[in-house]
């Protein structure tokens, strides 16, 4: 199987989550895609969806779905997300797709968040993929000198030749060269920094569950 099969695997096996009749929220990215798309086939049982990007919000209207705002709708029953990395305990990266402050915010607001992925996202331990910081523009340089005094290196990420903007204005720092021994401390340290907006570690909004896709199937883990 491929993975992009595996991804379609696990964003139509996301739909056992959905409670008709409740709103839901929505991730970013390439698998979650496949969950919208998924998602469409039941648009007529649900109010809708909290969205945290403009690329799902899109997407989702594309497809006829409505999109509430995340502030008129007090608490969310299920968060559905794809991850950069996964460990055992469900503490996970994001924001490979610059998305992660908004992930984050809906992932708050949710009371059970229900990571997809394809098996290569699970890790023994975080910190192989580059670890996506959204950062004020003021703060970037400062912030990068930080991650390289703690052993690390950080790049300013690109698109098109010029500094990424995120849906909130600000910058993207990947960074490459971390032991992520203990996810929670990390986040929360990290967090602290001036100029940091938010972190791409999920500790404290970490997954509950885990659609795995596998070359045998779906493997539920729950944390
Ligand atoms: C978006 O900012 C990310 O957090 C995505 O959820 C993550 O990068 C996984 O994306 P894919 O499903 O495209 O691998």
């Amino acid at each position: 199987m491929t993975q992009d099969e595996l991804k379609t695997l696990v964003g139509q096996a996301a739909l056992a989550y959905v409670t008709p009749g409740e709103i839901v929220g929505v991730g970013t990215g390439s698998t979650v895609n496949k969950f919208i798309d998924a998602l469409a086939t039941m648009k007529d049982q649900i109010p809708g969806a909290v969205s945290s990007s403009e690329a799902s919000t899109a997407r989702l209207k594309a497809l006829g779905i409505p999109v509430l705002e995340a502030a008129d709708v007090a608490e969310l029953s299920v968060y559905i997300d794809g991850a950069d990395e996964i460990d055992a305990q469900g503490n996970m990266v994001k924001g490979g797709g610059a998305a992660l402050t908004r992930e984050k915010i809906v992932a708050a607001q949710s009371k059970r968040f229900v990571c997809i992925a394809d098996e290569s996202k699970m890790v023994k331990a975080l910190g192989a993929f580059p670890l996506p910081v959204e950062v004020i523009p003021m703060a970037a340089a400062r912030i990068a000198r930080q991650f390289v005094a703690m052993g690390a290196q950080a790049k300013l990420r690109l698109k098109d030749g010029a500094p990424l903007v995120t849906d909130n204005g600000q910058q993207i720092l990947d960074v490459t060269g971390l032991q992520i021994a203990d996810p929670l401390a990390f986040e929360s340290e990290v967090n602290q920094w001036p100029g940091v907006v938010t972190v791409g570690v999920f500790a404290h909004q970490r997954a509950h569950v885990c659609l795995l896709g596998t070359p045998s199937g779906v493997k539920t883990l729950t944390f």
